[in-house]
């Protein structure tokens, strides 16, 4: 029959419910509430944008974390698209598979493109929308993600906020959806995955530090990596560290990452120093054993910086400001800046800070609580 309206007819709706995923996080923080709809054995159908595509940025998630395979996987955007072209092409795709598949809500999580993309287009279908990770702000308006966030929490019926911070920063921008405190999904991502990676992963052997105290550095966002002058400050910065801490530094290297290092011509730089050691992006289970096993962790990752809270490993924050103002009230976390002193200090300082904070990003149940609402919501009844 041809289409008469833009919108899908509420009667016309089914009962699934869609859950996106497209980037590393996304799927990494999802994958305990996909876990759950399976358990519960509530009807969803899995969706993946292709915003993320690299072997070990996306497929070797679903393998170690058990994920079926996506019954709509969209082409990739066009290497080297910005943010509009990238956007764009997930929303017309999200558009076409939404019109298809019907379903009665869209689960989105996180703050990336993909996330927008999709819960735009379920809002303008007239499906709803349910955003896994609501709330947080950086109050950095210079940031894509932070656009995303504000965007996605105000065009949400369903507003998962990880912690009561987050469901303040909803209320004082009176955003239309319900709100519902629930704890991060990070959280029990890591706790169902960490016995796992202790016995699967041989990442410490291989590295050679099954008995030798190391730290890890992560750097990807847009801020830090896409411009020579801040890259280079963030390399020289790293060295610093490693010699005035001496101990060795881990750095799995995001694509973006590397591929900027390469055009700047600082990956020299990072590979000439005794002390740093570039890293292909790890496996999860590697990662969240690497992660759990280090003196400390130097990042601008979102995940990463509740991550290393949750799993008591003290975070230094190379960016101004961040989304995970959690973690720094509780003293898991400083935020640093890019300025070199600060960031040596910061390091000292968290090496000697005793591990002792309760975690605020929840208790590993937070998907059960997602999915408790979801499963118990119907289009126009609201949350039961
Ligand atoms: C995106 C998110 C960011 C999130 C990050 C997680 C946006 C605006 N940003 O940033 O919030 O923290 O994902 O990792 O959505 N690339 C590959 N292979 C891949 C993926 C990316 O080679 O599988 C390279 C490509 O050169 C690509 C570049 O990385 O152009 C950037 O990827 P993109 O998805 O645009 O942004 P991220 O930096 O990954
Ligand atoms: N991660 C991983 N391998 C790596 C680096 C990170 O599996 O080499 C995981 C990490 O455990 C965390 C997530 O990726 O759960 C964080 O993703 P990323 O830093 O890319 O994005 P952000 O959280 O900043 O959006």
């Amino acid at each position: 029959m041809p289409r008469t309206g833009k919108t899908i007819p509420a009667g016309e709706l089914t009962a699934k419910v869609a859950v996106v995923v497209g980037t590393r996080p996304g799927i990494i923080k999802m994958s305990p509430v996909i876990g759950e709809l399976k358990r519960r054995g509530t009807e969803f159908i899995l969706i993946h944008t292709g915003q993320h595509y690299s072997n070990n940025m996306d497929r070797v998630f679903f393998r170690e974390l058990d994920l079926p395979e996506s019954d709509y996987h969209l082409r990739r955007p066009r290497r080297g698209s910005l943010h509009g072209e990238q956007t764009a092409h997930m929303l017309k795709g999200m558009e076409l598979i939404l019109l298809e598949a019907k379903p009665r809500l869209v689960l989105v999580c996180g703050d990336a493109n993909t996330n927008l993309a999709a819960a735009l287009a379920a809002r303008k279908l007239h499906v709803a929308v349910g955003h896994v990770e609501a709330g947080f702000r950086s109050f950095d308006w210079a940031m894509p993600e932070e656009h995303n966030r504000v965007m996605i929490d105000h065009i949400s019926d369903l507003l998962f906020a990880p912690t009561e911070e987050c469901r303040a920063h909803l209320l004082a921008e009176r955003v239309r959806g319900e709100i519902f405190v629930t704890g991060n999904t990070v959280v029990d991502a890591a706790i169902r995955n960490s016995t796992l990676a202790a016995e699967q992963s041989r990442i410490l052997k291989r590295l050679g530090i099954e008995k030798r105290p190391y730290m890890v550095a992560t750097i990807h966002r847009e801020e830090n990596v896409d411009g020579r002058e801040r890259l280079g400050q963030i390399v020289s910065i790293l060295n610093a560290v490693t010699r005035e801490v001496g101990m060795p530094l881990f750095m799995p290297l995001h694509p973006r990452t590397r591929s900027r290092l390469e055009t700047y011509q600082l990956y020299e730089k990072l590979e000439d120093s005794e002390q740093i050691i570039p890293l292909k992006p790890l496996g999860y289970l590697d990662f969240l054993l690497l992660l759990g096993r280090t003196r400390l962790v130097l990042t601008d990752s979102g995940g990463i910086q509740q991550e290393s809270c949750t799993l008591r490993v003290p975070c230094v924050t190379l960016r101004e400001n961040t989304e995970s103002t959690e973690a720094v009230r509780v003293g898991a976390n400083l935020v640093a800046g890019l300025e070199e002193r600060h960031v040596v200090a910061a390091v000292r300082t968290m090496l000697e800070r005793p591990r002792e904070w309760a975690n605020p990003y929840g208790d590993g149940l937070a998907s059960r609580r997602i999915v408790d609402v979801v499963a118990g919501w119907e289009p126009g009844k609201g949350a039961s």
